[in-house]
């Protein structure tokens, strides 16, 4: 959207802040100072508005977002979120499929898109050097349809079930994804199943995998079971490139991949509706921390680079490379090498001096 603003005429993007809970105040709060900062350079505008749903919104009102949510979240150009989750007062699996799974659903968000990259001046957990990785998530689907349900509760013959769904639809549509993004980077993909085990659902995406591969002969391709995968993400971090992978397997590695790139502080992650009929929504890779909520000592860059990967979406490509500089540029000072060693405040303020530097 394009507006009148003090007599200039400005873009104007209309973002829906969902802070929740923990340390996702804190990170979304210092996320929007260098957005703001960047925009006002850039020529701009965020027009954010903040929506309290939250686990305390849940005690307050019974529901983790009002019914409309969803139709109110739809006007909007992207979302923004913090973290969800305080199963200390609410437990996650009500947290979670009252608010932020729902939105990954209803926007058809099926791409979600999470970088592995060991910033400059961060020490990672590994020997190994630098490494690259584009992991992308199927969002929709798979372990996390839904599908199931619990019978006899509390009984000697109680039954849960819940049901993975692989369709074709869904599983073609992130494969697609994944061979795009290897074709704009190093041209391989990573095809992460379990097909020894699961002999339907994950037979199924390597067959999907095979049968598309054709039709990008300029991407190379390998399939890898998850187990075999975790291993590689520690072993051998710089051989892989874009990584595609189911809901649930997706997940696992992201956090893993979080581990090696020096800590949860550092992973971000978009959640894309490609065709654009709905809001994409940004987040950072980790919840709600409560072990750390707060002390000020939440590591803000996962949060930002989320940022910087909404700037991107919203075509603001130069402001979002610019906040990626200025994020390796703090780590490369020596700021955060070391986790706890500075505080939120500290390194937003770090991150701004850099963008205006
Ligand atoms: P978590 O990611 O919140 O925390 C795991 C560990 O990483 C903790 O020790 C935490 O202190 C640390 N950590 C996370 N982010 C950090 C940061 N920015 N800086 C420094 N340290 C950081 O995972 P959890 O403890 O399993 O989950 C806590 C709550 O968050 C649960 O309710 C969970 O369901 C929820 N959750 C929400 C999201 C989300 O909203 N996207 C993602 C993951 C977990
Ligand atoms: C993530 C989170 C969520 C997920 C949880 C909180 C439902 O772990 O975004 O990685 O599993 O997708
Ligand atoms: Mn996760």
């Amino acid at each position: 959207m394009t507006d009148s603003f003090e007599g200039t005429t400005m873009t104007n993007h209309k973002i829906a802040l969902i802070p929740g809970d923990g340390i996702g105040k804190d990170v979304t709060e210092a996320a929007m100072t260098v957005m703001d900062t960047v925009a006002a350079t850039a020529g701009f505008r965020l027009q954010t508005e903040s929506f309290p749903w939250s686990c305390a919104h849940y005690h307050e009102t019974g529901a983790m977002m009002p019914e409309d949510g969803i139709e109110t979240l739809r006007a909007f150009d992207a979302i923004y979120l913090g973290a969800v989750g305080w199963p200390d007062s609410v437990p996650d699996a009500v947290s979670l499929h009252g608010l932020l799974l729902p939105i990954r659903k209803a926007f058809d968000q099926y791409a979600n898109i999470r970088p592995h990259r060991l910033l400059p001046g961060v020490e990672g957990p590994l020997k190994s050097g630098a490494f690259d990785i584009l992991c992308i998530r199927e969002n929709t689907e798979g372990e996390y349809s839904g599908a199931g349900g619990r019978v006899h509760q509390g009984r000697d013959n109680e039954v849960a079930v819940e049901t993975s769904v692989f369709t074709r639809k869904g599983v073609e549509r992130i494969l697609r994804f994944g061979f795009e993004q290897a074709r704009t980077r190093r041209g391989h993909l990573t095809s992460v199943t379990k097909s020894n085990a699961q002999q339907y659902s994950m037979v199924f995406w390597d067959e999907m995998t095979r049968a598309l591969a054709s039709e990008y002969p300029d991407v190379t391709v390998s399939h890898i079971h998850i187990d075999a995968m975790a291993a590689k993400m520690v072993m051998a971090p710089e051989t892989l490139d874009v990584v595609v992978a189911s809901n649930l397997f997706g997940d696992i590695l992201t956090d893993l991949g979080a581990a090696i790139q020096g800590g949860l502080g550092f992973a971000a992650s978009a959640n894309i509706c490609p065709d654009r009929s709905a809001p994409s929504m940004f987040e950072p890779v980790h919840g709600s921390a409560p072990d750390i909520a707060g002390t000020g000592i939440a590591n803000p860059i996962a949060a930002i680079w989320s940022g910087a990967m909404m700037l991107h979406h919203l075509g603001e490509t130069a402001a979002a490379d610019a906040v990626e500089q200025a994020i390796a540029a703090t780590t490369e000072q020596g700021i955060r090498v070391r986790p706890g060693s500075n505080s939120t405040d500290e390194i937003t303020s770090a991150v701004i001096a850099a963008l205006k530097g």
